[in-house]
């Protein structure tokens, strides 16, 4: 807890522009739950690390991203947004946490396997303790919920068994947090292959809508959009494309799945795809007159960074300070 508020953290990666799945399953959560919490909110360029980066775009890329948190809604007066590397709490935490978690835990992780797979020739050493930092980051601050898509809920369990496993030995370090996967918008899939998820690192940029994409490239995407043979629109197992559709506009225009396929019972694929192309474009266009404008302030923008990355700082070094004398490190003379 921070004064009565209890505490949000939640991340991205700087990798890759993002997605309206990273809207719709994280970001647009953050924004509905950020009044309720103290929330603390990183851009996560460590974890960048594990691909190669160029390090001209990736600095490009991390700042966007961080105005992209703030041109979405997210006040940096009230939310601490922050750099992880701006923080070195993050990694002196990851080692220690790293002396506490099993290679057989970190070998079942999906993401790893995946991850390992695509990039066969770089199977560094931080592709595998990545959960470790993740673990890191949240347990720093005490957090007591973490809203994710579903695909980082795996990441969250070992993030509490660590959690747990330390508290065992030591005593009431870490509080144990909860996931947090929205209503609508968890896992929001591929345009072009629905089996998929939308990712910001697809190669096929037909198959993810970008934040900044204009209006008339979204449309352009949706009528694009890979559907079934069929003419129907309902929710069923056999129909991804239709779903990942029906989920979509769930998730921008507030509508159920009862309510989107009566309203276009008797109508077209055609005409749903506009729909649903219409409202995404709809949601995403305040916050790109705000990126706009945000980009154009860049001393507004580098006073907020300062700032928070204090914040962060302080209230993460008293986590770390605590973990480490628990552990026998020995004290530092003042
Ligand atoms: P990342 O950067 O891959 O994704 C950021 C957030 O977006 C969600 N997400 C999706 N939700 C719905 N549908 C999709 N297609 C989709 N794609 C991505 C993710 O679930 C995530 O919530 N390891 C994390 C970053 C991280 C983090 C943390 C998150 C590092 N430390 C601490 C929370 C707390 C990641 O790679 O997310």
């Amino acid at each position: 807890m921070i004064g009565d508020k209890k505490i949000l953290y939640s991340g991205m990666q700087a990798t890759g522009n993002l997605t309206l799945g990273n809207y719709l399953g994280a970001l647009n959560n953050w924004i509905k739950l950020s009044e309720e919490y103290e929330c603390f909110y990183g851009v996560m360029d460590l974890h960048s690390l594990t691909v190669r980066q160029n390090p001209a775009e990736f600095r490009k890329r991390a700042r966007m991203l961080y105005t992209l948190y703030i041109a979405a809604g997210l006040d940096p007066k009230k939310n601490c947004i922050y750099f992880q590397s701006h923080v070195s709490a993050h990694a002196e935490m990851a080692w220690l946490l790293n002396c506490f978690t099993y290679m057989g835990e970190l070998s079942r992780m999906t993401q790893f396997k995946d991850k390992s797979a695509k990039h066969a020739d770089n199977i560094n050493a931080g592709l595998f303790t990545y959960p470790v930092l993740m673990a890191a980051d949240i347990l720093l601050y005490q957090a007591d919920v973490v809203p994710v898509g579903i695909d980082q809920l795996q990441h969250l369990e070992i993030t509490r068994d660590i959690a747990e496993r330390f508290n065992n030995i030591y005593g009431d370090v870490f509080t144990i947090p909860e996931g947090y996967v929205g209503k609508t918008g968890a896992k929001i899939m591929s345009l072009q292959d629905p089996t998929k998820k939308m990712s910001k690192s697809d190669e096929n940029i037909n198959a993810s809508i970008y934040l900044l994409d204009d209006p008339d490239t979204i449309i352009r995407k949706f009528k694009r959009a890979v559907t079934d043979s069929g003419s129907e629109i309902c929710y069923r197992e056999d129909k991804p494309g239709i779903c990942n559709l029906i989920d979509i506009y769930s998730a921008t225009s507030g509508k159920n799945r009862d309510e989107i396929t009566r309203e276009f019972d008797g109508k077209g694929y055609g005409e749903f795809k506009l729909a649903v192309g219409e409202s995404v474009v709809d949601i995403l266009k305040p916050l790109q007159a705000r990126m706009k404008e945000l980009q154009a302030d860049k001393a507004y923008i580098d006073s907020i960074i300062k700032e928070n990355a204090e914040k962060a700082s302080y209230t993460s070094m008293k986590t770390l300070r605590k973990v480490q004398k628990k552990l026998g490190l020995t004290e530092r003379i003042r």
